[in-house]
């Protein structure tokens, strides 16, 4: 009886490595992951970051060398955060010429040219007092276009200093036409904008706050979208898109792969996905209790990210991943 049935044997196709390599739909490039780095002003050793097991914030010179060594195992790209020592109001670091990012961009860029794309955070809450992504009115609340001012002149800085890409994070309306119009103007026509374009009011950023030493007490829900809704996400990409958004983001990845895929197939421009801190911190604690194979969630978690649309993702673990691809 089991001569007939089953008939359609997709188990075929899964016989062997060799097979299973062949007709395989989604493959990891190194060329397509994209490495956050830290550097924090001040110190003199690179900082653990206990949360996020093996990621640290960097020195000025422990920065660079991660940058050569995440270029080395040719991974497409860096994100660069600044951690300064002084925050304030108006967060007055984010546009200070010799901010401890502005400094660090013009280090990579010296130390790695146009051989790893360098693009670098456009946001305030690494260097407000309140941790807020913009500045406050008088009523608490963030004020959306007295923030715009701030990104203008962030965005000037940072191209100056020589970054490739910028990439505003903090969910303000109109952020990417007053960026684009910024750096027309002061003669960057040719750096682009990676837009955080969807991106969620997450507990999934827990582990990041750490990381850049925010003092944020509050929450963002009244700038960051709401996990609930898909919609708007595309509300969000086709504004970013008529600003002029070079490249758009969805952020976190593992819980939206829905808006990832959403995104993807609405978008003419490049869909990156962020795995984001707490992606990361999970999988790192599962294995470090031996509940998990953690190379096994490293390959399938990004390989679920790319499948879903994302043709780059931001991963701690780049380098990593990109060395298991070579
Ligand atoms: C904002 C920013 C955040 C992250 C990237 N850019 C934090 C936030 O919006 O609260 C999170 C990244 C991560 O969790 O890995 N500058």
């Amino acid at each position: 009886m089991s001569a007939e049935f089953p008939y359609v044997r997709p188990r075929r196709l899964r016989q062997s490595p060799a097979m299973r390599r062949l007709v395989a739909e989604t493959r990891l490039h190194p060329a397509e992951l994209i490495l956050p780095l830290f550097v924090r002003e001040g110190v003199r050793e690179p900082v653990p970051v206990t949360s996020m097991p093996g990621v640290v914030q960097h020195t000025r010179d422990t920065l660079r060398k991660a940058v050569v060594e995440a270029a080395e195992a040719g991974v497409g790209g860096v994100m660069l955060f600044g951690v300064p020592q002084v925050q304030d109001a108006t967060g007055s670091e984010g546009t200070n010429p010799d901010g401890i990012l502005q400094q660090a961009i013009r280090d990579v860029v010296a130390e790695v040219g146009d051989s790893v794309v360098i693009m670098s955070d456009l946001c305030l809450d690494e260097y407000t007092d309140h941790g807020h992504c913009g500045v406050l009115a008088a009523d608490g609340s963030v004020d959306n276009d007295a923030t715009l001012e701030r990104y203008a002149e962030m965005a000037r800085v940072q191209a100056d200093a020589g970054v490739h890409l910028v990439g505003p994070s903090g969910m303000m309306d109109g952020q990417i036409a007053v960026i684009r119009k910024a750096l027309d103007e002061s003669g960057h026509q040719d750096t682009g904008i990676l837009a955080y374009t969807a991106k969620y009011a997450s507990a999934f950023f827990g582990p990041f706050r750490e990381a850049v030493g925010s003092s944020l007490k509050g929450d963002r829900k009244a700038y960051q979208q709401d996990p609930a809704n898909a919609r708007e996400a595309l509300r969000e990409l086709e504004q970013d898109l008529a600003e002029g958004a070079d490249m758009v983001m969805v952020k976190p990845a593992m819980a939206y792969l829905d808006i990832v895929r959403q995104i993807a197939d609405a978008s003419p421009v490049p869909v990156s996905a962020y795995q984001v801190s707490g992606e990361y911190a999970m999988v790192e604690a599962a294995a470090a209790n031996g509940w998990i194979d953690r190379e096994r969630m490293i390959m399938e978690t990004l390989t679920s990210i790319r499948r879903a649309g994302a043709e780059q993702i931001l991963t701690y673990w780049a380098v990593e991943a990109a060395r298991m691809l070579k």
